[in-house]
């Protein structure tokens, strides 16, 4: 195997995304958002009525559902049966109820399958939670992205204010550190720190300056 292929995991908001975004653009490697994933099989849950603590109706509807990432110069689309959610997997409503839907085996079971074909022997930077414990585990770099809370929710806040949507920053606290429990504490590979990851915190460095120490990370397989 003559890939590079890179895994960033962290809590909520740590800027795991935009941070792999840029990565994949310097790279000219493909950027996969394993999160946008969990979030369109919610929203469509969500639209369909469908239990979301009911593990057999989710992956009766998995199993139906189409869910496509594509990197555009102006940014990630994400198409759920044909149809670009973009926008709407960025909800509260959905991100609320999206560590509920990630949390069942079988469902996760599922999105590794797909993430892993949609890896499959290609250069690839791929962000979430379980990418370097399960997803790929013999990726060349891990990177665990670490934030304070308090940061993150700032994060968060200005980029809600910045896009002229209404923020309570407090709120959005809240539900970064519900998000990160329920993603910390479930039985089916959990959000952890893979042993051989490199943690980095962001609490205190730019999105260049995180870019910078990953890509010299990566610069010792080339
Ligand atoms: O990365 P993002 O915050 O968009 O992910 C949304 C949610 O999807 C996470 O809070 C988590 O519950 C779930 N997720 C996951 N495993 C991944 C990526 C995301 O469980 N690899």
């Amino acid at each position: 195997n003559n890939n590079i292929r890179i895994a960033i995991d962290g809590p909520a908001a740590a800027g795991k995304s935009t941070v792999a975004r840029k990565i994949a653009e310097r790279l000219s490697i493909v950027y996969i958002d394993t999160g946008a994933m969990y979030r369109a099989l919610t929203l469509k849950a969500l639209q369909n009525n469908v239990n979301i603590e009911d593990e057999q109706s989710l992956i009766h509807l998995l199993k139906k559902t189409t869910i496509q990432l594509k990197q555009t110069d102006h940014g990630q689309i994400v198409y759920l049966d044909h149809k670009d959610v973009s926008s709407d997997i960025r909800t509260q409503a959905v991100s609320n109820a999206v560590s509920i839907v990630a949390k069942h085996r079988l469902i996760r079971e599922e999105m590794v399958d797909r993430q892993r074909k949609l890896a499959d022997n290609i250069n690839v930077v791929m962000d979430g939670r379980d990418v370097g414990t399960h997803i790929l585990p013999m990726a060349e770099v891990k990177i665990f992205l670490i934030a304070s809370v308090e940061e993150r929710a700032l994060r968060r806040h200005k980029e809600n204010i910045s896009k002229g949507f209404s923020s309570d920053l407090d709120q959005l606290k809240q539900e970064i550190i519900k998000r990160d429990e329920r993603d910390s504490k479930r039985a089916s590979s959990p959000l952890v720190q893979a042993d051989d990851a490199i943690a980095i915190d962001t609490t205190s460095l730019s999105i260049e300056e995180v870019v910078e120490k990953i890509l010299k990370e990566v610069s010792q397989f080339h």
